[in-house]
């Protein structure tokens, strides 16, 4: 295109922070890039263009190299299981990924057990860790409604506050990891745009760990 490093935004929970993480780093989108529907827009800077696309997209696009690089959930990463560089934690978007039930049941994860989840690969071999024999049930979200209507046991997914569960009757089981964002690169873009990678990196570290 023109030079100048494309970069993936992830339109959801964690966009409001990205962009406030981008603008401690004195890179700027303002409210005319963010709510215009042109689909690539620039900060105020014109250094840097971006795209906001649904996160479990966002590896797929910089593994492909068609963007350079994005801000991304660990846990779609490990889902995706991409070849991506990770330069870099942003420590936004915290939270985990666990699996969690109705509270009144005790679940063995030795039975054949129902697991529904947005995270299929992750959550089999999370099982298979276990050496426990599970069904996953693929769902695109509201995965809690699933062990309530009885079309899976458990659940494996993201809990931030726990409100979720907690107004659902559900509780933690076990967590099968911590979430945060991470800075992903295309690889070859890493080295053929090293100059405008490693600045990004730079300001965003400096940023990132401002106050630890
Ligand atoms: C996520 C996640 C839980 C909820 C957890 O869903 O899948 O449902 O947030 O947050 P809490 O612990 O703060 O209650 P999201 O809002 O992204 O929507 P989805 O269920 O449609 O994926």
């Amino acid at each position: 295109m023109n030079g100048k490093l494309l970069i993936a935004l992830p339109k959801g929970r964690v966009y409001d922070a990205a962009l406030a993480l981008l603008g401690r780093a004195s890179i700027i989108i303002d409210a005319t890039a963010q709510f215009s529907r042109a689909l690539i827009f620039e900060d105020t800077a014109e250094r840097y263009q971006f795209v906001a696309l649904k996160p479990v997209d966002i590896p797929v696009y910089v593994e492909s190299g068609v963007i350079d690089a994005g801000i991304v959930g660990s846990d779609i990463l490990r889902e995706a299981d991409s070849d991506v560089n990770e330069p870099l934690d942003l420590q936004i978007g915290k939270c985990r990924l666990a699996v969690a039930g109705p509270d009144a049941k005790t679940v063995s994860y030795h039975q054949n057990i129902r697991v529904a989840t947005k995270y299929p690969r992750t959550a089999s071999k999370f099982f298979q860790g276990r050496n426990a024999h599970v069904h996953i049930v693929r769902l695109e979200g509201s995965v809690e409604i699933a062990p309530l209507l009885g079309l899976a046991d458990v659940i494996v997914d993201l809990v931030e506050t726990g409100r979720t569960l907690r107004e659902n009757g559900m509780s933690i089981i076990e967590e099968v990891a911590g979430v945060s964002s991470k800075l992903i690169v295309n690889r070859t873009a890493m080295k053929m745009k090293a100059a405008a990678v490693n600045r990004l990196i730079t300001d965003l570290d400096k940023v990132v760990y401002a106050n630890s």
